[in-house]
């Protein structure tokens, strides 16, 4: 065990200013504003322009952060970002994102845990800062599902939407109360395609074939996953807080991933938390993947609902499979 005590200091976002409405859906697929409403709770979300690439929008989410934040770029010596929709395959968004903020040498890597991935960059985060390899960790995450839809699939295009998320993860000084107490991550590789973008990797090569296929954009079998996503969301919510001596009536806040209302309803009843403190915006943002939780989290900041030393669990699953799940106090 470590001496040192993670927290995570400030939460920032950002998503592009053109939003999408159910009404516009109604025009571009045989979809109805009802259906959307009553099936996921969805109403709009953020769709980028043709010039907008991740690290545009995580620029965006990181400037508000160190606005906000006494630490500079310069003190930044890890950066982590989560994303499936980075600018390009190689070099890293993290990379990119580095050399945007003007921050000096240091580790700059992406990761790809779907919809999961913030909470994932978050334990590695702490775990690099615990063990003494790094202090001051930026962690991203950033989606612009939007680019990788396909507009003539109802299945899915209502579903996703663009957005940015920004923590800085630091050491916790003596005495405060903030802190990352615990995380727990996960997955099973067996369900991969599920929630898939066949095109454009090493298996199935960008040719004519595989765009006429529409291979390059998300492929999403939803009920199955839905399924999955209601126990998987549900066991990591009661495994940290029953290995911390928690129940949901301890906690100040749940924030889950913003996939789908009826998932997050099914969360909320399984660790018996009262509604309104779950944090919700999938009405105005749709599902953002790996900004959907900084998104939420940065939200309920600003608008003064999450206040400093409150309990919280961050609840995620996405693409790989993968879930997770986080206990702070912020
Ligand atoms: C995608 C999702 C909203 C679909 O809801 P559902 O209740 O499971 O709906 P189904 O897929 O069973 O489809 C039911 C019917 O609605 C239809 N439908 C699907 N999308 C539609 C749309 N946008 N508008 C109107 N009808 C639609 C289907 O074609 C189907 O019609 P049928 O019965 O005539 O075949 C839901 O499964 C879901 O949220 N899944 C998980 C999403 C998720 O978590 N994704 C990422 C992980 S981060």
């Amino acid at each position: 065990m470590s001496d040192i005590r993670v927290k995570i200091d400030e939460i920032a976002m950002a998503v592009p200013d053109n939003v999408l409405t159910n009404q516009d859906l109604e025009k571009i697929v045989n979809t109805t504003d009802e259906w959307i409403r009553t099936r996921t709770g969805m109403v709009e979300r953020r769709k980028s322009d043709d010039h907008t690439a991740a690290s545009d929008i995580a620029l965006k989410a990181c400037e508000k952060l160190f606005k906000r934040s006494s630490l500079r770029t310069r003190d930044i010596d890890l950066i982590i970002v989560a994303t499936v929709t980075p600018d390009h395959a190689f070099p890293s968004t993290a990379c990119i994102l580095q050399h945007k903020l003007g921050i000096p040498n240091c580790p700059a890597f992406d990761i790809s845990a779907g919809c999961t991935g913030f909470i994932y960059g978050i334990t590695i985060a702490k775990q690099f800062i615990e063990n003494g390899s790094a202090t001051n960790a930026l962690v991203v995450g950033v989606e612009l599902l939007t680019k990788i839809t396909n507009w003539t699939d109802r299945n899915t295009c209502v579903l996703f939407g663009d957005g940015a998320g920004a923590a800085l993860v630091t050491p916790a000084h003596k005495g405060e109360i903030s802190e990352i107490i615990d995380t727990y991550i996960s997955s099973d590789g067996k369900y991969g395609n599920l929630l898939i973008q066949q095109g454009g990797g090493s298996r199935n090569p960008t040719s004519k074939e595989t765009v006429e296929k529409n291979m390059h954009t998300l492929y999403m079998e939803g009920n199955r996953v839905f399924k999955i996503a209601v126990k998987s969301m549900g066991e990591a919510a009661v495994r940290i807080l029953e290995r911390n001596g928690f129940t949901g009536d301890n906690i100040d806040w749940l924030i889950p991933h913003q996939a789908n209302l009826r998932i997050i309803d099914a969360t909320a009843k399984r660790i018996h938390i009262l509604p309104q403190k779950v944090i919700i915006n999938i009405e105005k943002y749709g599902n953002t993947s790996s900004a959907s939780i900084p998104l939420a989290f940065a939200e309920a900041v600003e608008d003064g609902r999450i206040r400093r030393g409150d309990l919280i669990v961050l609840d995620a699953f996405g693409a790989g499979l993968t879930w997770g799940s986080v206990l702070l106090r912020y």
